[in-house]
């Protein structure tokens, strides 16, 4: 193993406007009921809680889905182009992108998160396994946009990607395919797990907004709730108040009573038919897709 690989690029948008990321906090906080985005689970201990999450026994996406890579890897290869810029969005520790790199055989990697200073250290650890490979990290929000900017485009020059091929990378996104009644047996649990790691993971998301709000949260105060919403299809994640309480930043503040709950996730399941819809909807064509053996997760290849 090399050791001397030089640090991947980086280049970060996520954090160069706090202003308006304390906007879009303070609507979500002020709204009726209260919704902070999922993006803001992601500081970096939230990113290593979820790392934590993807290990527990209920937790059944990760390991379904890795199992899906490791059995049909060689035919979703053969189904992508050779040689393309594989662009993985959400990487966190880049590890299933990684896992794939000896099928797709990419001839760059550009890894996208919201998680700065994890996806830096989980980067520059993969790019010492893999010197020759050019890696870009983004640190950006790519809810707000997809556009990469010009900085990502005189990258892709210097290395001469520009016309490469590209594999947009995208897994985790959990298509369930469940009825209503074996869904909540098998999801709840996924979602709230005994040993409390994902309402830990849920209750910090207090902590990253009092960091950037300069909030007072109390993560003590709030419980984790996790429910399947069947009419939805989603799994959805709150924080319910257990006590009257008010929070306070600078230039507002926020009531909530005992029992009023503040919205963090929803965590949609689609079924293989629903999912193939909406990307066809979307304009994506040549749908393929590789399950495990009880149908609970699904990946999918398109073309654009
Ligand atoms: C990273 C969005 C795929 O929805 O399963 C895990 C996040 N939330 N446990 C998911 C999550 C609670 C996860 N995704």
């Amino acid at each position: 193993m090399t050791r001397n690989a030089p640090a991947p690029h980086f280049i970060q948008t996520h954090l160069s406007n706090p202003a308006a990321v304390r906007a879009e906090l303070e609507a979500g906080l002020l709204a009726t009921p209260a919704h902070v985005s999922p993006k803001y689970f992601y500081d970096a201990l939230g990113s290593r809680l979820f790392d934590a999450i993807t290990e527990l026994p209920e937790y059944y996406p990760t390991r379904t889905e890795a199992a899906i890579f490791g059995r049909h890897g060689a035919e979703m290869a053969a189904h992508l182009p050779a040689g393309a810029l594989l662009v993985d969005l959400g990487a966190g520790s880049c590890a299933k992108a990684a896992s794939l790199f000896p099928e797709l055989q990419p001839a760059g990697y550009v890894a996208v998160d919201i998680s700065v200073d994890y996806l830096r250290d989980a980067l520059g650890q993969l790019q010492q396994r893999h010197p020759a490979l050019p890696m870009l990290g983004l640190g950006m929000d790519f809810s707000t946009t997809l556009q990469f900017g010009d900085a990502v485009g005189r990258w892709l020059s210097d290395h001469r990607l520009h016309s490469a091929p590209r594999t947009v990378f995208y897994p985790g996104s959990s298509i369930g395919n469940f009825i209503p009644a074996q869904a909540v047996e098998v999801l709840e649990p996924a979602y709230d797990d005994a040993l409390g790691v994902t309402a830990a993971f849920n209750r910090n998301l207090l902590l990253n907004v009092n960091r950037w709000m300069g909030s007072n949260f109390q993560p003590v105060l709030w419980r984790h709730v996790a429910h399947f919403n069947a009419a939805e299809s989603r799994i959805e994640m709150h924080l319910e108040a257990l006590q009257d309480q008010t929070v306070v930043w600078e230039g507002g503040q926020r009531r909530f009573v005992a029992g009023e709950r503040m919205h963090t996730e929803n965590s949609c399941k689609w079924t293989p038919a629903s999912f193939e819809t909406l990307l066809e909807q979307a304009g994506w064509r040549d749908v393929r897709r590789w399950t495990d053996k009880h149908g609970w997760f699904g990946v999918f290849a398109a073309r654009a």
